[in-house]
């Protein structure tokens, strides 16, 4: 089979398309063809050697894949070949509360990914494709699909009629945007690019702001909003805070996420988020159950991830290169098989 390596810490010229045998699932494993991948953020900082010390060489890098099944261990009843399938960003947190052990394994970084051809599954960390979504949009919804249905529905406990808001227009964010209307929830969605805005009214956003022409956004959506918004999905990290907590109500949350935005360019604001008792809730993806929990949401509603384009195989670099660009709107898919 055909499988990408990182087999160093030099960035894109450690990254070797290599061939491997096929592995034979043992007790309890699925062998699974895959047929799809998306990128994360994560992805690019890992092949570009910033993303911590679990990273592992060689690494096959990547987190979200879907495909087939083409055979199963001794043991495994819930899966049968042809199935199509969902693996987890995290296989050994299968439900409940997040613990050091059920974090340890996390694709792409302390254990393989998914940029190969066929790779293993442990049963219980695989869920069925919904039978709505395509290989490309079933990749979509390990990391950024779950880590905003983490941050919206299951610790942002977003109601109806609420306020929650966006920043910019990657996997996550998007993400968050739809589920937060499945929810009934009212979206401000920001981004630098006004032909993006554009895009993101179509997805339903109530409110736009262009982050770039209004570098105070979060006091603008306090002032839309009269008292602040519910929730912020935080995927700028230190550098956007300020404006966050500027934007949350007293009593709201901000799902802390990212990185994107880089250090921050002033003092934080943390008397002022403890004056206005925000939460301030750190948020790592989620469990299989979670997985499982926004599929269900997602064949219940229709609801599909917004694919910005399918690269082939081979091409994965561009992939990565594309992503770097910042051009992107939604997810950046490669096609396996
Ligand atoms: N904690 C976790 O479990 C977890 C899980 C998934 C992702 N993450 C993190 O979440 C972040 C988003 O990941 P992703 O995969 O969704 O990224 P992505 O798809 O690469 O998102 C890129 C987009 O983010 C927007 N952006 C960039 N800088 C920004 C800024 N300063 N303010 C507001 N928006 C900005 C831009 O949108 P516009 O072009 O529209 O401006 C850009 O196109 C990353 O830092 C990633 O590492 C964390």
């Amino acid at each position: 089979m055909r499988c990408y390596e990182l087999q160093g810490p030099d960035g894109f010229a450690s990254l070797a398309l290599v061939d491997k045998p096929v592995p034979t699932p043992g007790p309890g494993e699925v062998l699974v063809r895959l047929k799809a991948a998306t990128l994360n953020y994560r992805d690019l900082l890992t092949v570009k050697g910033g993303y911590g010390s679990r990273q592992k060489f060689p690494l096959v890098p990547v987190s979200d894949g879907a495909g087939v099944v083409e055979a199963v261990g001794p043991g495994v009843r819930s899966f049968v070949a042809g199935d199509r399938v969902i693996g987890s960003f995290f296989e050994n947190w299968l439900g409940g509360e997040p613990s050091e052990t059920r974090m340890r394994s996390a694709l792409g970084g302390s254990a393989d990914g998914v940029l190969t051809e066929f790779r293993l599954f442990p049963s219980q960390a695989l869920v069925k494709t919904p039978a709505h979504l395509s290989d490309v949009e079933a990749a979509a919804l390990l990391c950024a699909g779950v880590t905003a249905w983490s941050a919206v529905v299951k610790l942002g406990n977003i109601k109806p009629g609420q306020i929650v808001l966006t920043q910019g227009t990657g996997g996550v964010s998007l993400f968050a945007l739809q589920i937060a209307k499945l929810n009934g929830a009212r979206v401000i969605a920001t981004s630098s690019s006004d032909a993006k805005i554009a895009r993101l009214k179509a997805l339903g956003a109530d409110v736009t702001l262009n982050y770039k022409a209004t570098p105070d956004w979060g006091k603008k959506a306090r002032e839309i909003t009269g008292r602040g918004v519910d929730l912020v999905v935080e995927v700028g990290g230190v550098g956007t805070l300020n404006e966050s907590i500027r934007a949350t109500r007293i009593g709201g949350t901000i799902a802390f996420i990212g990185v994107l935005a880089g250090p921050p360019q002033a003092e934080l604001r943390i008397p002022l988020m403890v004056m206005q008792q925000q939460r301030l809730q750190g948020t790592t993806v989620g469990s299989v159950e979670d997985l499982q929990a926004l599929a269900d949401a997602m064949a219940a509603s229709g609801m599909k991830p917004v694919i910005d384009r399918t690269f082939a195989f081979d091409q994965v670099k561009d992939a990565f290169a594309h992503m770097e660009s910042g051009a992107h709107f939604g997810k950046i898919a490669v096609a396996i098989g």
